[in-house]
């Protein structure tokens, strides 16, 4: 007989949500504050989701603060005949909404609600305020996602929301860098409907470092796979490669180590560049036939090293080995491997005046979660002692690159080249 009062719970559950949800996208925050607080139902009332549209208390929010592209001026001028004066009205008006809305995420974040979840479009927050055109609300999200990273980043062990599926045989311990990233992010289909899987987040790379490492490869023309077609390396990077070795190795005669061999694209742009020694990390024993097929062993100053960068570098820094240049670009690695690399290796390698960059792919699947990482991996860097400079490139239209990859890994239009040095 538990049926009908199974049945009455749920309604109250959904008019509870549904009284969130306005009371948000009213901007009203006496009245949120009543409803979360005396929920008793939801794991999280701030982070409730409409069951049609997967909006969270922050997207509505937000979506509620979109300028009513339908109201002229003269509608909004309250009896002001004067376009003028009812246009800076109806600025006014859109100022206030931001204004309140502002107050409203803050309050939201202050009671627990979540930066990154998916709504049923695909898009977080921050994405909805960045289509919306609403800069400042963006950014609050943007600060909120860098918070969250840094702590996760922190916490070593932490398993993160949404975390529960897609787990790969070994888990890692941090974000995934360069052209891994988590394949929960946009774009569609199964992510959005499973609600524990709603979130975006760079957490884990989607494959793990030893099932890459035992993976079998195919090289093409403009691209390298590993055995689930992911995308290791592809042709279209060509111009940031190129990019990033004229700035690393500005004259001929310099020293240098590269991370990740890979289509060799970077590996021949550095040759070009007449180095004193020009020295190769690799850890697939793919890659590595292949480079010696090619006769990388018997270039002018090359010296390959078979191997994971975490068991050679640490030997070339005992035999006190240094470099004017250090690039790194890897695969299927985490932001605390990537955050150990440069917090502990590239300290022991690069000579006072050297510079080093790496692949800046971390979050590339959606904008936000690029300018989230850069911040973060902006303020690791300045733990660890580095200056960043950034420089933007345009990335070429992708749209027919991704037949027969697993998964677009790069969504965002421009790539920030960084090189980096030591503070002064
Ligand atoms: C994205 S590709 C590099 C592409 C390269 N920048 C180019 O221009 O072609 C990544 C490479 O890093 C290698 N790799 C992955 N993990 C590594 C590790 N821990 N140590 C050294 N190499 C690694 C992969 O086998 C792969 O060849």
């Amino acid at each position: 007989m538990s049926g009908p009062d199974i049945q009455i719970e749920q309604i109250d559950v959904d008019i509870d949500v549904q009284e969130i949800l306005l009371a948000a996208s009213q901007h009203n925050i006496p009245r949120l504050r009543e409803l979360i607080r005396s929920n008793q139902t939801a794991e999280n009332p701030a982070n409730v989701k409409d069951p049609e549209t997967g909006y969270t208390p922050l997207h509505a929010v937000i979506a509620a603060c979109e300028a009513d592209p339908e109201e002229q001026p003269e509608q909004k001028s309250n009896g002001i005949a004067n376009g003028v004066s009812s246009e800076t009205n109806q600025g006014d008006e859109a100022s206030n909404l931001v204004d309140a809305g502002r107050e409203v995420v803050k309050f939201l974040f202050q009671e627990g609600a979540i930066w990154n979840d998916l709504d049923e479009n695909g898009e977080t927050p921050g994405c909805l305020a960045r289509r919306l055109g609403l800069s400042e609300l963006y950014e609050l999200m943007v600060d909120a996602g860098v918070r969250a990273e840094m702590l996760l980043n922190r916490l070593d062990g932490y398993e993160p929301i949404g975390d529960d599926e897609e787990e790969e045989e070994e888990p890692t311990d941090g974000n995934e860098v360069a052209k891994t990233q988590d394949e929960e992010a946009p774009t569609g289909s199964q992510e959005s409907n499973d609600s524990q899987q709603n979130t975006t987040t760079t957490e884990e790379p989607h494959v793990s470092s030893s099932r890459y490492l035992q993976s079998n490869l195919t090289f093409q023309q403009d691209r390298l796979l590993d055995q689930d077609q992911n995308g290791v390396m592809m042709a279209w990077e060509a111009d940031i490669m190129e990019k990033s070795a004229k700035a690393l190795l500005p004259t001929p005669g310099l020293h240098v180590i590269n991370i990740g061999h890979g289509m060799g694209i970077i590996d021949d742009l550095i040759q070009s560049q007449n180095p004193g020694s020009h020295h190769i990390v690799e850890a697939h024993p793919e890659v590595v036939a292949d480079m010696k097929r090619k006769g990388w062993h018997e270039k002018p100053g090359v010296v390959i090293h078979e191997g994971r960068w975490q068991d050679v570098l640490p030997k070339l820094i005992e035999a006190g080995e240094t470099f004017n240049a250090i690039y790194y670009d890897t695969f299927a690695e985490s932001y605390s491997d990537f955050r150990e690399f440069f917090s502990e290796q590239v300290i022991g390698l690069l000579d006072p005046d050297g510079k080093w960059g790496f692949f800046n792919g971390m979050g590339a699947d959606r904008q936000i979660s690029y300018d989230v990482y850069q911040k973060v991996v902006e303020m690791d860097l300045l733990e660890a002692g580095f200056d960043v400079d950034w420089e933007d490139l345009k990335v070429p239209d992708l749209e027919d690159e991704w037949d027969g990859v697993r998964r677009k890994y790069w969504a965002v239009d421009k790539y920030r080249l960084p090189i980096c040095r030591y503070m002064d």
